[in-house]
């Protein structure tokens, strides 16, 4: 009976209703630069940039491959790769700090540009790294309440980190987007709702002001707030009962650069009342598999954490099946969020199917020259005219959706090749 159908899906789902990651799909710019590179032309050791901060290549995106056009394409690659229609899309979220308008969000272009449904809830949220994450709640609790009525969202981080050239933040750059599709029995993590500890601190640890491109940073400063807010959330984590049924196989940590996951590692075991030797001898069972993506990448602010689980359950998820992982995310300004999921069985046939790093192969290793010259013509890059008509050489790559320039009102114009 229809409508008895209909009045069960407007009832709050029952907490044992299996939510969360049903498919994840990344995009990431053609282009990167070797860090091996970057160090020899800033005059530091190679050693600084791989071992010191746990990065060896750096996403470089292209003028073409702005916030948006790499949104779209990864979520066209998730609604591709999942089956999913875009009708069957009730809930479109961006999480982005790389905004490209101060009133028209990502995703209006996103949702544009995918032909989503008109009856669509789309919006793009903003706290620094942690946007992206405060959109996957978002989706979690709209499917949760009933809201959903039996769609799915579509959540999507996109960002491209930028500090200035020569600046210490330099090599903790990178640029992509990750799309997430969070639905009923995913097939993916099944992520536990309402249950993650949360912290939020007004510091000035990362900012960018409206008028610019770069960030700034006070790099030692946010060291310390990252841990502080890891402490904290973890703690609340705990005091909610995270660690009844016992603490996760693996923890995936918002990763800026890999060094960073490891400090973090090391704080949260202390927690744990487990030694800095201990923490560091898990630390290769418990995170590594995280970090071979966002190593190959770099900091994709808003994706991050979503960045290191797709690269663990590139890895691992088949002989994750079953186990919890935990995951923290952290954005500076700050807001953080300790919570954790389950990997649900069959994800280790899902994941490989997915391809999670096939948007990586392909790509063009730049010179520091190269790399340089780009960076220096993209300060305009936001007002050059999109051509009329034919669009010639800045057609987007083969599959891809690219930006264009903009048209004379000063709207952005994208094309799909
Ligand atoms: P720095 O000051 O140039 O680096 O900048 P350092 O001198 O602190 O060295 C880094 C590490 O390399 C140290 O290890 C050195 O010992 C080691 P540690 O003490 O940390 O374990 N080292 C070497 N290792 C091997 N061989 C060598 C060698 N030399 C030195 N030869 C900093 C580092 C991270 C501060 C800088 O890159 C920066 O400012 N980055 C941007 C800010 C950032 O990423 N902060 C992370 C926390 S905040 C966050 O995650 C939020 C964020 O994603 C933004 C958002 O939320 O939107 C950034």
């Amino acid at each position: 009976m229809p409508g008895a159908l209909m009045f069960v899906h407007m009832l709050p789902l029952q907490s044992s209703t299996s939510i969360g990651i049903d498919t994840i799909a990344l995009a990431v710019p053609r282009a990167y630069i070797d860090l091996r590179d970057l160090a020899e032309a800033r005059g530091v050791p190679a050693g600084k940039y791989l071992q010191g901060l746990g990065v060896e290549q750096m996403a470089v995106a292209a003028p073409d491959e702005d916030p948006v056009a790499l949104a779209v394409n990864a979520a066209r690659r998730a609604l591709r790769l999942s089956g999913t229609r875009p009708t069957d899309i009730g809930l479109c979220i961006t999480g982005t700090e790389t905004a490209v308008d101060h009133s028209k969000p990502v995703a209006a272009f996103v949702h544009g540009l995918l032909g989503l449904s008109r009856a669509c809830r789309t919006f793009e949220t903003k706290h620094a790294c942690f946007g992206g994450t405060a959109g996957l709640l978002n989706a979690l609790d709209w499917i949760a309440s009933g809201s959903a009525r039996g769609r799915a969202a579509l959540v999507v981080c996109t960002d491209i980190a930028r500090y200035p050239i020569g600046s210490a933040g330099e090599p903790t750059q990178g640029a992509g987007a990750v799309a997430m599709i969070v639905r009923e029995q995913p097939r993916l993590v099944a992520l536990e709702v309402g249950a993650g500890g949360s912290f939020a601190s007004d510091v000035d640890d990362f900012w960018r002001p409206l008028d610019r491109k770069d960030a700034l940073v006070d790099g030692r400063f946010s060291v310390e707030c990252y841990l502080a807010a890891l402490a904290a959330a973890y703690v609340e984590w705990l005091r909610l009962g995270g660690a009844q049924g016992g603490l996760p196989a693996r923890t995936c940590y918002h990763v800026p650069y890999g060094k960073m996951a490891r400090k973090a590692h090391r704080q949260r075991k202390q927690l744990d009342g487990v030694s800095e030797e201990a923490a560091d001898a898990s630390f290769a069972v418990e995170v590594e598999p995280s970090l071979m993506l966002p190593a190959r990448v770099g900091n994709v602010y808003t994706g991050s954490l979503y960045l290191a689980l797709a690269s663990l359950l590139h890895l691992e998820a088949m002989v994750l099946e079953g186990e919890r992982v935990g995951l923290f995310s952290y954005g500076s300004g700050c807001s953080a969020e300790f919570f954790a999921g389950r990997v649900v069985a069959g994800a280790g046939a899902w994941a490989a199917e997915l391809g999670l790093d096939e948007p990586l192969r392909g790509r063009r290793r730049l010179s520091i020259v190269e790399y340089e010259a780009l960076r220096r013509g993209d300060a305009d890059v936001d007002r050059r005219p999109a051509p009329a008509g034919e669009v010639g050489g800045r057609r987007p790559a083969e599959g891809l959706v690219g930006f264009l320039g903009v048209d004379a009102g000063e709207r952005r114009v994208y094309g799909a090749a």
